[in-house]
């Protein structure tokens, strides 16, 4: 049920916002997208939850681990509530898609449930709740998300997330995403465009463009557009320095645009390109649309192409009838196609998923000594691979200070490597050539050798 919303009463009490996103670079976005809505509405945005009017929960479903993490959250909000039952609580995000009312009935202290395409109208639904009391129920599928972005509301000047598709027409087994997400739904160049310049005029060097496919970009807009076309018109815009886009699906990922990319010296040398396993078997279950043979060509092509790219895949240990041998192909791809990092996930059983159906047979004992072991390799191999740029000089943009070590300034290579150096506040924004002198399997450590 969607409440019918009224934008006149703006008799608005609330003051304050405390605001937190799980999930991945989208959701990151969306709850970026979210605040700027609500300063603009007159929000201020608060650290603590004792200071806050409004608590906000932007909700990944991806895992069981993400659900339990948000419920887990919710429920220590129980007695915050009855000491301030004017309190508004939100969730927001994928979880709020998926499991819409029964958040009401298993957490009745929740007030919102708004899901992954109705945030743009988090404002009226605040002021709803409280002219009309709790419960207010916002998932509606139909609804196409249109956001005037704030792009002066941003947590860095220098970089962006720019959403360029939304949704997944995939439906790999295992994966929710599709569902908590709808299909997709791609934005104009045109749209892009003048965001992102909008974003170049407010200081902003290195855009990421962000979609859960990227590969299908223009799929369904006039005019035969693909990611290639995209990315040749964000090439050429004065004053963006670098492009990034993630995340690229093995299948629809043309060699065209790989060549394309070849061609343009803005976009950076990082291509994060899942591979999941290493198994046919494996991937057939899974729903890929790919053979690991298939994977392991595009891979060396695009190496071919662009010598320098730093490939990141990632991969899911202990789906079900995954066999000793099946996760050994998957430790000799990842042995072979020396990724720059790789993210590794456990199995976890997503209700209406079709994988869900098949028996979730490897022991959890076995998901994580699997788990452990693909990290332990990669943890290896990015070492090794990072010790070869010692002596090297690479180009980083500066994004602030270290966190880890004071006084040191950090930033990411084109390869997106963090690299820390010793180097001064004002480089903050600029992009910079550090000489490398130790690294970890994680960091790179190094000093200045100019700024350009
Ligand atoms: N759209 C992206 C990311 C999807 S979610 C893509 O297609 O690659 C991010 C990662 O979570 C996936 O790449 C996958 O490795 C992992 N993942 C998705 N569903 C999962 C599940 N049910 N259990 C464990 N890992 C999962
Ligand atoms: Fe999920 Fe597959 Fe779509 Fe990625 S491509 S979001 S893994 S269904
Ligand atoms: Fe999670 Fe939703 Fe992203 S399920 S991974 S936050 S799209």
């Amino acid at each position: 049920m969607i409440y019918p919303i009224d934008s006149t009463n703006n008799d608005r009490q609330y003051k304050t916002v405390f605001f937190e996103t799980f999930g991945c670079q989208m959701n990151k976005l969306d709850a970026e997208l979210s605040l700027g809505l609500l300063q603009e509405d007159g929000y201020k945005i608060v650290d603590t939850v004792d200071e806050a009017d409004v608590i906000l929960f932007n909700t990944c479903s991806v895992r069981q681990h993400a659900e339990d993490k948000v419920y887990s959250h919710l429920g220590a909000l129980k007695t915050l509530k009855q000491k301030r039952p004017e309190v508004i609580v939100g969730v927001l995000g994928c979880m709020a898609q998926k499991d819409g009312k029964a958040i009401f009935k298993r957490m009745p202290h929740v007030d919102l449930v708004c899901g992954t395409r109705m945030f743009s109208r988090l404002p009226e639904l605040l002021l709803k709740i409280q002219s009309h009391g709790s419960h207010v129920l916002a998932i509606d599928e139909n609804q196409i998300v249109n956001v005037k972005r704030a792009v002066t509301f941003r947590p860095n000047v220098y970089q962006a997330f720019v959403t360029i598709i939304r949704g997944c027409d995939n439906f790999c087994s295992y994966c929710i995403v599709p569902r908590v997400r709808g299909r997709e739904i791609s934005r104009t160049i045109e749209d892009i465009t003048e965001e992102v310049q909008s974003l170049i005029s407010h200081g902003c060097k290195e855009v990421t463009l962000l979609g859960q496919n990227i590969n299908t970009y223009g799929k369904g807009l006039p005019g035969n557009i693909n990611l290639g076309n995209l990315l040749s018109v964000l090439n050429g815009l004065d004053g963006l320095e670098r492009i990034r886009f993630v995340t690229s699906h093995p299948a629809d990922m043309s060699r065209d645009v790989i060549r394309t990319i070849s061609n343009l010296e803005r976009v950076c040398e990082y291509l994060h390109i899942p591979a999941q396993s290493g198994s046919d078997k494996i991937l057939k279950d899974m729903r890929r649309g790919y053979t690991a043979n298939y994977y392991r060509e595009l891979i060396n092509y695009t190496r071919e192409c662009i010598p320098r790219m730093a490939v990141a895949s990632d991969f899911i240990v202990g789906f079900p009838g995954e066999t000793e041998e099946d996760f050994q192909e998957t430790v000799r791809m990842m042995e072979d196609l020396r990724f720059h990092n790789c993210f590794v996930f456990k199995y976890s059983p997503r209700t209406g998923t079709k994988a869900a159906e098949l028996e979730d047979n490897v022991p959890d004992e076995v998901k994580k000594a699997r788990n452990a072991q693909l990290l332990a390799l990669q943890k290896t191999i990015s070492l090794e691979e990072n010790r070869k740029l010692i002596g090297k000089t690479v180009q980083a943009l500066v994004e602030g200070v270290s966190k880890s070590v004071a006084q040191r300034l950090s930033g990411r290579t084109r390869q997106n490597h963090i690299v820390v150096f010793t180097g001064r506040q004002e480089m903050v924004g600029q992009l910079v050539d550090v000489m490398i002198q130790e690294v970890t399997d994680l960091t790179l450590y190094g000093t200045i050798a100019s700024a350009t």
